[in-house]
């Protein structure tokens, strides 16, 4: 017996893991040119970025004049005793700070409006790419892994392009605003403070080699928890089937815990930085008031400038601390970014030419000639099919019969062009399938897939997924010719009960057939009909046999049959084995030859009557 969630095909190899993971570790320091290209994103929103930056520009300086007014209010106002100077000193500053505070509210609003749009129109676009990349590229790539692109990688790049970029404008024009107001007022006691600098210099290169390590390593562990946590509750049914919870917990826990440590050890690389920075700052102001004060009463400096150093070293450490973290800013959105471009660079596989054409309507005929194909062409995959020929002419009903793994589905992704023949064509009605449009092909197809997939949602809008205006009536309609109105009706709320992510409320076979009515709604001219290897029961059996033959009539049909009851009426079975087709005829042809096909048939019927 065939164990349908088995084939969920959920690994919880570590080399799978790897894999995706290995993309996550690449990415130098910096890319010039990947920043480059992240900067066009905030191009449709220069006028703005440059109106933040006049803003940051602004409340820089408007923050650098409070200590300089300090300095005029005590060697001219308080020294000389001049209430009325001080009093206009004391508004000065005071509207200074106003300013201050209405330029960084304004800058703080443009740059969360320009951000957020720059996070929707990048995720917009990933989301229209993803779903323009070939089932080939989704095969190959862990669900998790491309979410936490779409999520975390997106949000570090508008760290950098929105925050970032204005405040490197401000921390640079506040750190030379500093140094010129101190050294215009003071260049001795002013060249005394930079002493520290070399020391700062020290630790920030320090510093910034670690972090870079860390905060990438912090990265990459983040999109392991998240790869890890989709694809376990993607495979909780099988998790709990084989009750593997604690083995899967333990592998959750180990990237759990890589992701603890990796984030311990970057904060903690803040943590002695900071701090270092922050001491720094105080022998900074020591080394202002001990000298400063020296000179105050030696004459030499105002007490003025001593209190307006004071306050301008307190000021000059914050935009190095800031400037040394905008370098990570940098490197994590380089990094990021790089994987982001890199998954909008990828080109599909499947792609239409530029010359591609709508497809008139079908007449129905399906024609594989010399179909050779191999899952990865360019790795050297093995083959899977090998030079199969086929023609099902309109109207007809063509089943696929054969052991699993024997290339049944291949064929049917191959005629609706969800990967591409690697040798050989497929023509539907006489037109090579890759010299139209894969929307206007697929639309005239319908496709009942293996695993059939349910959106969370009710079951009326699954029926119409295809067709998202279809009224009620049509969607009953086509419930009924489908067989699934019966069972719907019996349900709590009818067309209107909710149907759980992935369909997990309904039985395999009701699933089925609520996706064979989605497709019978479209009245497409093709069908294709993949049968679901779980084993219904009789009565939904002969459901599915009915609604398939109302379903088929009329119609050209591919039918992948597990249940040979399935293939009886067809105008030809294929027997596909070893990719290719080995034996092709009518069920009684078939039966009297003795070959595999008869091999088959014997098989399934003694094995079902023993299970009966
Ligand atoms: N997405 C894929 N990537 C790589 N190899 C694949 C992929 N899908 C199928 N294969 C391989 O192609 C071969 C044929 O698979 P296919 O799904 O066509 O078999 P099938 O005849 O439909 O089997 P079943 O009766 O179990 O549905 C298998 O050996 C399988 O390993
Ligand atoms: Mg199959």
């Amino acid at each position: 017996m065939s164990f349908t969630i088995g084939s969920a095909g959920v690994g919880l190899g570590p080399g799978r893991l790897l894999e995706g993971f290995g993309e996550e570790g690449t990415g130098g320091s910096v890319d010039r040119q990947v920043i480059v290209r992240l900067l066009g994103l905030v191009r449709p929103y220069r006028g703005r970025m440059v109106a933040a930056m006049a803003l940051m520009a602004l409340a820089s300086l408007l923050s650098l004049i409070a200590p300089y007014l300090t300095k005029v209010a005590v060697d001219q106002h308080i020294a000389q005793g001049d209430p009325v100077g001080l009093l206009r000193t004391a508004l000065l500053i005071a509207a200074a700070f106003g300013g201050l505070y209405l330029a960084s509210a304004g800058q703080q609003y443009l740059l969360s409006w320009v951000g957020q749009r720059v996070l929707y129109t990048l995720r917009g676009r990933l989301f229209r790419h993803l779903q323009a990349l070939s089932l080939g590229y989704h095969d190959n790539h862990i669900v998790g892994v491309t979410l936490s692109r779409v999520i975390n990688d997106v949000s570090v790049i508008n760290d950098l392009l929105s925050q970032g970029l204005v405040t490197l404008v401000g921390d640079v024009l506040v750190l030379v605003g500093i140094v010129a107001a101190m050294l215009a007022m003071s260049p001795k006691l002013a060249l005394l403070t930079f002493a520290v600098l070399p020391l700062m210099v020290l630790a920030t290169h320090l510093f910034a080699r670690r972090a870079q390590v860390a905060f990438r390593q912090t990265r990459t562990r983040v999109a392991a928890v998240v790869g890890d946590l989709a694809e376990d509750l993607a495979g909780m049914r099988v998790i709990q089937a084989f009750a593997q919870e604690s083995t899967s917990a333990e592998h959750f826990d180990e990237v759990n815990r890589a992701n603890r440590d990796a984030h311990v050890s970057a904060m903690s690389l803040s943590f002695v930085f900071l701090p270092a920075v922050e001491f720094l700052g105080m022998l900074a102001t020591a080394i202002v008031l001990w000298f400063g004060g020296l000179s105050v009463a030696r004459d030499e400096l105002t007490l003025g400038v001593v209190v307006a150093f004071l306050a301008y070293v307190n000021r000059f450490f914050q935009p190095i601390q800031e400037l040394s973290q905008l370098y990570t800013t940098l490197q994590a959105a380089s990094a990021g970014g790089e994987r982001v471009l890199a998954l909008l660079d990828t080109v599909p596989e499947v792609m239409d030419r530029p010359d591609a054409a709508e497809t008139p309507p079908f007449e129905g005929r399906i024609e594989l000639q010399d179909v050779s194909f191999a899952y990865r062409a360019t790795e050297g995959g093995l083959p899977v099919l090998r030079k199969v020929n086929l023609v099902i002419e309109p109207g007809q009903t063509v089943a696929l019969v054969g052991q699993t793994g024997a290339g049944k589905s291949t064929i049917a992704n191959l005629v609706a062009r969800f990967y591409e023949v690697t040798e050989g064509a497929v023509l539907i009605d006489d037109r090579d399938v890759r010299t139209v449009t894969q929307a206007s092909l697929r639309q005239q197809m319908g496709i009942v897939p293996q695993d059939p997939f349910l959106f969370a949602g009710s079951l009326a809008d699954n029926i119409r997924f295809g067709r998202p205006n279809a009224s009620d009536e049509e969607v009953e309609a086509v419930a009924r010719a489908a067989h699934a109105h019966d069972f719907i009706v019996q349900m709590p709320d009818g067309y209107a009960t909710p149907v759980l992510e992935g369909g997990v409320n309904l039985s395999v076979g009701q699933r089925q057939l609520v996706c064979i009515a989605r497709v019978v709604l479209n009245d497409p001219r093709i069908i294709i009909l993949d049968e679901a290897t779980a084993s219904v029961d009789t009565v939904t059996e002969a459901m599915i046999q009915q609604a398939l033959r109302q379903l088929m009539e009329g119609r050209t049909a591919l039918v992948i049959a597990h249940r040979l009851t399935t293939v009886q009426d067809a105008d030809l079975i294929c027997v596909i084995d070893g990719g290719q087709i080995v034996e092709r005829g009518r069920h009684e042809e078939l039966l009297a030859r003795e070959g595999i096909y008869r091999e088959l048939y014997e098989h399934q019927f003694v094995v079902r009557d023993r299970v009966d």
